[in-house]
């Protein structure tokens, strides 16, 4: 359990307060529900100078905000974004990858093995491990080393094998596991550099966005998240994680989730 971590909600205006002022944040997937709301809570707050909203397409509003383009399947981009994130600001605090896929034109969650085919698992398995590791590589290069700073990636519970009992979207699940693997195998060679770096991989708990909506029926009622009440819990998260929490998989409300 990370400590701390409050039941509610907090303003945002006093997110991130333990990290020094000033802070240069960068949300990777800043058109969907969740990074859309973690962009506009960080514009509110105090501590946070500027957000880098990076997307495929749809450009997110905030006085704070300056959107620019990232396709997690083409590296070129990942690479092109962290050099246009040198030139903004030099060095970076907080990176959240808060892109992922569950469904789209390429995959369908598979409910048996019948349903599996190579290329929706490579898919799945580009945008939800490959893509936010390439980020990892190509932007913390550019974390201040004298300063707490984060690199967080929203993962999901399902990527954990140990809570695994219902089997089925082998795709999202396995790319998800593969993700919390590289955060983890990063939190430990980067912990001799690195003495003031978080690695963690996030779940943000169901949330109503485009990603939940063909399931959002079999939710229970009273369990599904608004993205602001997610975000909002992240980033308590965020602010209480210390580098022993590198390499976890932790939920909204601070509980660590076994591998
Ligand atoms: N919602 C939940 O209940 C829930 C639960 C557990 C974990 N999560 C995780 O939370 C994260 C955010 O999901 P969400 O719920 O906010 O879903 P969402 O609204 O569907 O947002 C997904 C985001 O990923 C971006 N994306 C997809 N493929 C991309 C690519 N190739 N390059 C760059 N960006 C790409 C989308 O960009 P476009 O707008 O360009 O498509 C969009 O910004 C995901 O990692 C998801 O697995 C969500």
């Amino acid at each position: 359990m990370i400590r701390h971590v409050s039941a509610e909600i907090v303003d945002p205006a006093h997110h991130l307060t333990s990290f020094n002022a000033d802070i240069n944040a960068v949300i990777v997937g800043a058109s969907g529900g969740l990074g859309n709301a973690l962009v506009k809570q960080l514009n509110s707050a105090d501590n946070v100078a500027s957000v880098l909203a990076l997307a495929r397409g749809t450009e997110v509003g905030g006085a704070k905000t300056i959107n620019s383009y990232i396709n997690l399947l083409d590296p070129h981009s990942i690479q092109a974004a962290a050099s246009y994130a040198k030139e903004l600001f030099n060095t970076v605090h907080l990176v959240i990858v808060a892109s992922g896929v569950l469904h789209d034109a390429i995959l369908k969650p598979e409910k048996t093995l019948k349903a599996l085919n190579s290329q929706s698992l490579i898919h799945s398995y580009t945008v939800n491990a490959v893509g936010p590791l390439l980020v990892a590589k190509h932007f913390i290069p550019l974390f201040s080393r004298d300063t707490k700073t984060v690199f967080a990636a929203i993962s999901a519970r399902v990527g954990s094998i140990a809570d695994n009992r219902l089997g089925g979207w082998y795709s999202y699940r396995a790319s998800k596991s593969a993700l919390n693997q590289m955060v983890r195998s990063a939190s430990i060679e980067l912990s001799r550099s690195h003495k003031k770096l978080v690695l963690i991989s996030l779940h943000p708990g169901t949330t109503a966005t485009a990603l939940s909506e063909p399931f959002q029926r079999a939710v229970p009622s009273g369990k599904l998240f608004t993205a602001d009440y997610s975000a909002n819990r992240m980033l308590q998260v965020i602010d209480q994680s210390s580098p022993e929490n590198s390499g976890e998989l932790v939920a909204w409300d601070g509980s660590i989730i076994p591998y």
